[in-house]
């Protein structure tokens, strides 16, 4: 009970793969024979029911008893099928599925390599979720029927009530706008935080104006204010379009040649809450609507 243990012979894994690979092609052979030897009794048959039993006997594609296309046809299936035992066996063997797999692999390892560099690092993703607050943040623009804004770093207008009504909402609070739109004015103008967007490190500004050089570092620099104002120009409206949650627009109700615009409204994202039209006077030269959007 307690003696030796019997030694089993143990057959190693080469082996195995050598004993299953000849069972396999055993089978494969033996089904080549199988189907020679139907291949050899069907034709048989079929010369038997054409010419014998008159099958079809008037049916003579080419003057050709038809059994003849009929054995043709199998025929070339019977080749294919040796052609498949031992011709494509010897180069689409196990090796050569080995080595389709490793291509594979490879293939899909490089395409990892190349996913992972461009992904942002953990530090990138960090930096990514502390996007500034923007639902406060509202954009004002007066952009004419075709979307105009501005031509050679000027506005096209003089609507006064537009003007007043620019100063009445902004005044007190941070007005966010692109370097081109700050040098548009002549001076900074009174009662407001500046906050200029500018790609460049040595840019000079008079002293109280905040000087960034991102939309989101120019949100973050209004986040005491609880309601900043984005005011233009035409490429940081673009930019604000996508985060901003409020827009009071001025359509001047007439078209003009530009340099600027203002990207479409998105009606499927933004929704009109608010519009008032005014006449044009002798002190606003177009009719013009102002108009309020909420981000649906
Ligand atoms: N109708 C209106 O309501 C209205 C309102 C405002 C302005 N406007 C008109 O709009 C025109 C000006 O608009 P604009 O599109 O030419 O210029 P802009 O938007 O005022 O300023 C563009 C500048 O902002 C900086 N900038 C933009 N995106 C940036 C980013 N992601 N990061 C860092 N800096 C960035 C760059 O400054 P740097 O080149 O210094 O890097 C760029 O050249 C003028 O005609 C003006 O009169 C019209």
């Amino acid at each position: 009970m307690f003696g030796k243990k019997k030694d089993i012979p143990q057959i190693d894994k080469d082996q195995l793969e050598l004993i299953k690979n000849a069972q396999k092609r055993i089978k494969q052979k033996k089904r080549l024979y199988v189907h020679f030897v139907i291949f050899l009794i069907g034709s048989v048959f079929l010369i038997l029911f054409n010419l014998g039993l008159g099958f079809g006997e008037s049916f003579k594609p080419l003057d050709t008893n038809w059994f003849v296309f009929a054995i043709l046809f199998w025929l070339f299936l019977f080749l294919y099928h040796t052609f498949n035992v031992f011709i494509t066996h010897k180069f689409m063997g196990k090796d050569w599925e080995q080595h389709q797999l490793n291509k594979l692999v490879a293939k899909q390892n490089e395409r990892i390599e190349k996913l992972k560099q461009t992904l942002p690092s953990d530090d990138t993703l960090l930096k990514k979720k502390a996007i500034p607050n923007t639902s406060n943040l509202t954009i004002i623009v007066a952009a004419a029927e075709n979307d105009a804004i501005g031509k050679h770093n000027k506005l096209i207008w003089h609507i006064s009530d537009d003007l007043k009504r620019f100063k009445n909402l902004t005044s007190g609070h941070h007005i966010i706008m692109g370097r081109k739109t700050f040098e548009s004015f002549p001076k900074p103008l009174p009662n407001r935080t500046h906050v200029v967007i500018t790609r460049q490190t040595d840019y000079k500004v008079p002293q109280g104006v905040i000087l960034v050089n991102s939309l989101d570092a120019a949100i973050e620099a209004s986040k005491s204010d609880n309601q900043p104002y984005i005011i233009g120009g035409g490429e940081i409206y673009k930019q604000a379009i996508l985060v901003a949650n409020k827009i009071e627009l001025t359509r001047i109700h007439e078209s003009f040649p530009a340099d600027t615009f203002f990207p479409k409204i998105d009606t499927s994202i933004w929704k009109e809450s608010n519009t008032v039209f005014h006449k044009k006077d002798e002190k606003n030269e177009f009719d013009f609507t102002f108009l309020t959007y909420i981000r649906k």
